[in-house]
């Protein structure tokens, strides 16, 4: 189990002193994984792993045996125990605050709910421009002020040269989820509702940017040094439905935080929303699998980084394989400064978590010289 007690200071309390919390951050800002986002040198690639933090671990498994979803996000010692025990365990270069990108539908109002096996619910999803107008007021610090305590704890419990990623769900991935009442795979009623409905989706979209923006910052003032941004289901979209109904909003969500910290702006099944997606903003672009690295990295451009983009199932294979589509995901970031390694989505429950150590191991056996990589051309 990992140790979560707070690195206290000399009168044992627990908050932080201010020269400890800038020795932190100084030391932090060394990180690879942030001089990555920076697009400076490394002499490794950085790797963390979305879902780092989740049910292929069995310590994760036992705390959940008693604990329910929501209840872990809410208490902040635990959310801090799960972020630091995947990074003890993994030895990753970022930690991930241990939350979900749904929780700000439950003080909006539309009833959030976890069903064991089924994913998220939405009891009340929206349908008429009335039920957008019902949403309830929502404010990061006031209603999701558990997630911030939770990012000010894991701060000073995680080992000082370890930063921590805040995160949030993009407009469009959050609006569908209380469009559709849940997870979907074709978004009809989502895509319906943003042609149908087009000034209740407007509103909709303007209140989750403003909410989100807010969020955000709200976690970069808490400690986090890094956000990403989850449009985890965008891919769905034509170019022209993108820049119609979802640019701005993202766009605003990310010049919200310009400045404050970098941001990675992540989406799966993006490869012909690319462009778009790096118009919105970010300094990072994570992309999956179904897209060559390199040929993502093109495209996106070589003035921003890239997150990715190892296919998550090959943590079910043998060692030979998961180092040999590492490594050949190294190869196509060609050394270049930038370079995030993680999955192109979150770990999957029936990962052996020797196979994700294995892989971090092997992405830091990789010494990080261009001139023995291929560099695509
Ligand atoms: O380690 C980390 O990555 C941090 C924690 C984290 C979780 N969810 C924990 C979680 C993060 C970053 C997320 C993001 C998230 N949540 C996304 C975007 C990334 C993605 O996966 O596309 C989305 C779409 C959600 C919404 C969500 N939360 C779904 C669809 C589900 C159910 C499916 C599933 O994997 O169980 C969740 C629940 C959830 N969020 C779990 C975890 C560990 C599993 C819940 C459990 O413990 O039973």
């Amino acid at each position: 189990m990992a140790q979560t007690k707070p690195q206290d200071n000399e009168s044992g309390e627990r908050q932080a002193s201010t020269s400890t919390h800038v020795q932190a951050e100084k030391r932090s800002r060394e990180s690879r994984f942030l001089r990555a986002c920076r697009r400076e040198s490394v002499d490794r690639t950085p790797i963390w792993l979305m879902r780092q933090a989740g049910r292929y671990q069995s310590e994760f498994r036992e705390i959940r045996a008693r604990t329910s979803f929501l209840d872990l996000c809410k208490n902040a010692e635990l959310a801090c125990e799960v972020t630091v025990m995947a990074v003890e365990m993994l030895k990753v270069d970022a930690a991930i605050i241990f939350a979900d990108i749904l929780l700000p539908l439950e003080p909006l109002g539309v009833g959030l709910e976890y069903a064991k096996g089924e994913g998220p619910i939405i009891h009340r999803p929206l349908s008429s421009l009335q039920d957008v107008q019902s949403l309830r007021p929502c404010h990061a610090e006031e209603h999701l002020g558990y997630v911030l305590n939770a990012i000010k704890l894991t701060r000073r419990t995680l080992r000082q040269d370890v930063p921590l990623i805040g995160f949030a769900g993009a407009p469009f991935t959050l609006a569908s989820y209380m469009i559709e009442g849940g997870s979907s795979k074709n978004f009809d009623k989502t895509k319906q509702f943003m042609r149908n409905e087009t000034p209740a989706w407007k509103l909709l979209m303007e209140r989750v940017a403003e909410l989100t923006g807010e969020y955000l910052k709200a976690q970069i003032e808490a400690g986090a040094e890094a956000v990403q941004l989850f449009d985890s289901w965008v891919g769905c979209l034509s170019p022209i439905d993108y820049r119609q109904y979802v640019q701005p909003y993202t766009k605003k969500v990310i010049d919200t935080v310009r400045g404050a910290a970098p941001l990675i702006h992540f989406g799966t099944g993006t490869s012909g929303l690319l462009p778009n997606m790096v118009q919105a903003g970010g300094d990072v672009v994570g992309v999956d699998w179904r897209i060559s690295l390199d040929r993502a990295w093109q495209t996106i451009g070589f003035d921003r980084g890239i997150q990715g983009n190892l296919d998550t199932t090959i943590l079910l294979s043998d060692r030979a394989t998961i180092a040999a589509e590492a490594k050949r995901v190294l190869q196509e970031a060609g050394g270049r400064n930038g370079h995030i390694f993680n999955l192109g989505h979150g770990v999957l429950p029936p990962t052996d978590p020797d196979n994700v150590r294995f892989l971090v191991e092997f992405v830091h056996s990789q010494e990080n010289a261009a001139s023995e990589r291929v560099v695509p051309t």
